[in-house]
């Protein structure tokens, strides 16, 4: 949820801080701050609003030369979005400066402890609490103060922290929230995510659970809660720092849309090998399958999207019943699973806390646990016993588009792989499937080219209040996804129905003017869609409807717009249907001037409930 950078080293830390925080302002954008060492002590200098307002703020000032320095980007939990509550925080001695990512579940009674001692407190944040624990606990010794400190902490963080009477170290601190050491020549680096210490090094360590590292110019070193030291080892990540660049253009959100096609191919292409799906690592055996009663599927937002797709396709090719929940919800409702049930969560970030929590709670009941992430070596992928990684690249802006892609095609390549090895699918079906999802992302690149149309339909219609999204089964499954697109970067209320239920209720909503998207590719449905379409028009809705060549006539016959899309098998229609989705919400947010990477109250990864 938010984001922290730091700095020891040779150089002026505030550079490479403000650089780092720019790569990781999509964690959260309420506000920013950094805290420097220097020979007057702890500099804090924190701006509420954007980056840019830190930016400006630093440059107005003569700040001196400082080596070591932490920062922070930050959404808002605990406190309002002022400068008061941005981090740094600071102990009231001004001897600690902390940054944090998480939740400090018990800082209340912390924080009344700490009043009795004779701590003033400045803000309203959990934060400031670990600042004046620290400060409280303080020894002489940065180190040995942290550790005992975090020991009396409950909930989540990633920390940084630094001490100005035992300077020329950060400590860092890992706690279910994510958190990297970035080593560089004569200088090394702490980073919520691995794109911010790029410019600098591609040589990491993904710090795990309960560890604590104290860090210097010259070396790195490793402990675990207690205090015992521990080895480890760098990785070299094979990314460079364009990754997380626009290249050229106006939104990271239209980069990732364009980068589909070969995010998919990235994905899919590995994992097909003679014309047939290969997982590896997935060791799970045909006996396993063969008992498995259910398959759960659990995920958050857009991820839980693409578990709504997928029920409808691994139902279709493994006969297998599919339950597709909220992990806000299935951690709180003793859900029934066993060990005859395989959940899969899907995460981009890898990080969600209700996501996590999820799976948590499914390990409880010794069900096994497959997870789709992004990231590598994120806590869900740390916790499953399976993981299959999308290879998106670092997603930016927070409307997620190619990781969504990336995902769905993994479902059908698990579904595919289910299919054959319960005996479900014939031989050449198995190859048709296959094939189709091998065309994939040309048929993505063919919809690419009708975007002056999306556009035009957008400048037709960005003034509207209201939109409503409507499809049968899986076109409903790619109507939740293309509504959530719209609301969140272009703050038009939207809705998504399954069509044939806006009747039981929702078709009051529907005057004179009022958008409907119509999304039409389930073959069978036509007719079905075709009725529900008429049904809208008839109490004066507009209907932009997204069906394939072959249906053009019969949907255009009923509707105001069409905005035709090539044909593959039904169940892999999702993949084709949420591009034009994806690129209308995206037209339309840009005429309504909308912040469209980062949209207001939102944040890349959710870390908390
Ligand atoms: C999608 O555009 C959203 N930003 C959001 O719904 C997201 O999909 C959700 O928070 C889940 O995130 P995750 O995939 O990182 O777990």
């Amino acid at each position: 949820m938010c984001g922290i950078i730091g700095y020891v080293g040779s150089n002026d830390s505030v550079p490479f801080l403000l650089q780092g925080l720019q790569k990781l302002e999509y964690r959260g954008y309420d506000s920013a701050g950094v805290a420097i060492c220097t020979d007057n002590g702890l500099n804090v200098i924190k701006k509420k609003g954007r980056l840019e307002n830190l930016v400006q703020e630093i440059e107005c000032l003569n700040l001196p030369k400082s080596n070591l320095g932490i920062g922070h980007t930050r959404w808002a939990t605990h406190g309002s979005p002022g400068d008061e509550n941005s981090h740094p925080q600071l102990s009231d001695s001004k001897n600690i400066a902390v940054v944090h990512n998480g939740i400090i579940e018990n800082y209340i009674v912390l924080k009344e402890f700490l009043i009795k001692k004779g701590k003033k407190f400045t803000s309203d944040t959990d934060t400031e609490v670990i600042a004046q624990l620290i400060d409280y606990m303080y020894n002489g010794n940065i180190f040995s103060s942290v550790i005992n400190a975090v020991n009396k902490l409950e909930g989540s963080f990633a920390l940084g922290i630094i001490c100005r009477s035992d300077p020329g170290k950060i400590i860092a601190v890992k706690k279910d929230s994510p958190l990297i050491i970035g080593c560089g020549e004569n200088e090394n680096y702490i980073a919520s995510d691995i794109p911010a210490v790029l410019s600098k090094t591609n040589r990491v360590y993904r710090l795990k659970e309960c560890e604590i590292a104290v860090i210097t110019q010259e070396s790195i070193k490793l402990y675990d809660f207690e205090g015992s030291g521990l080895d480890f080892s760098f990785e070299t990540v094979d990314l460079d720092s364009s990754c997380a660049e626009k290249n050229g253009y106006e939104h990271f959100m239209l980069k990732e849309i364009m980068e589909q096609p070969d995010v998919i191919k990235k994905t899919v292409f590995p994992r097909i090998k003679e014309n047939q799906v290969v997982f590896e690592n997935f060791d799970l055996p045909k006996e396993y399958f063969e008992k498995l009663k259910k398959i759960y599927i659990v995920a958050c937002g857009s991820a839980y999207h693409v578990g709504c797709s997928g029920k409808y396709v691994i139902e279709k090719l493994t006969g297998i019943p599919v339950e597709v929940d909220l992990a806000s919800e299935f951690r709180y409702r003793s859900p029934i699973v066993d060990n005859n049930t395989l959940v899969i969560t899907i995460s981009q970030s890898g990080e969600t806390a209700d996501t996590l929590a999820a799976l948590r709670e499914a390990k409880k009941y010794n069900a096994k646990v497959l997870s789709i992430v992004n990231v590598a070596g994120s806590p869900i992928a740390n916790e499953s016993d399976y993981v299959f990684y999308t290879q998106a690249g670092p997603e930016i802006a927070v409307a997620t588009t190619k990781a969504y892609s990336a995902q769905l095609c993994l479902i059908y390549l698990l579904a595919l792989y289910l299919s054959k090895i319960l005996a479900k699918i014939d031989e050449q079906g198995y190859i048709n499937y296959l094939s189709d999802i091998i065309l994939i992302p040309e048929k993505i690149k063919e919809i690419f080219e009708g975007i002056k149309n999306i556009r035009s339909l957008a400048q037709d219609f960005f003034r509207i209040s209201d939109a409503f999204f409507i499809g049968r089964n899986l076109d409903y499954a790619a109507c939740m996804e293309g509504s959530l697109k719209l609301k969140e970067i272009s703050y038009v209320h939207s809705e998504s129905y399954a069509a044939g239920e806006l009747k039981h209720g929702t078709i009051s909503l529907i005057e004179d003017n009022t958008l409907v998207i119509a999304v039409a590719t389930q073959s069978s449905l036509i007719d079905k869609i075709v009725s529900n379409i008429r049904e809208v028009k008839a109490r004066g809705a507009k209907v932009i409807a997204i069906t394939t060549h072959a249906n053009f006539y019969k949907i255009s016959e009923v509707s105001d717009h069409v905005i035709p899309i090539p044909k593959l098998s039904d169940i892999f229609m999702a993949s084709l249907s949420v591009i034009p989705l994806q690129l209308f919400s995206y037209c339309l947010a840009l005429l309504r001037e909308c912040d469209i990477d980062k949209p207001r109250n939102l944040a890349k990864s959710v870390t908390v409930e």
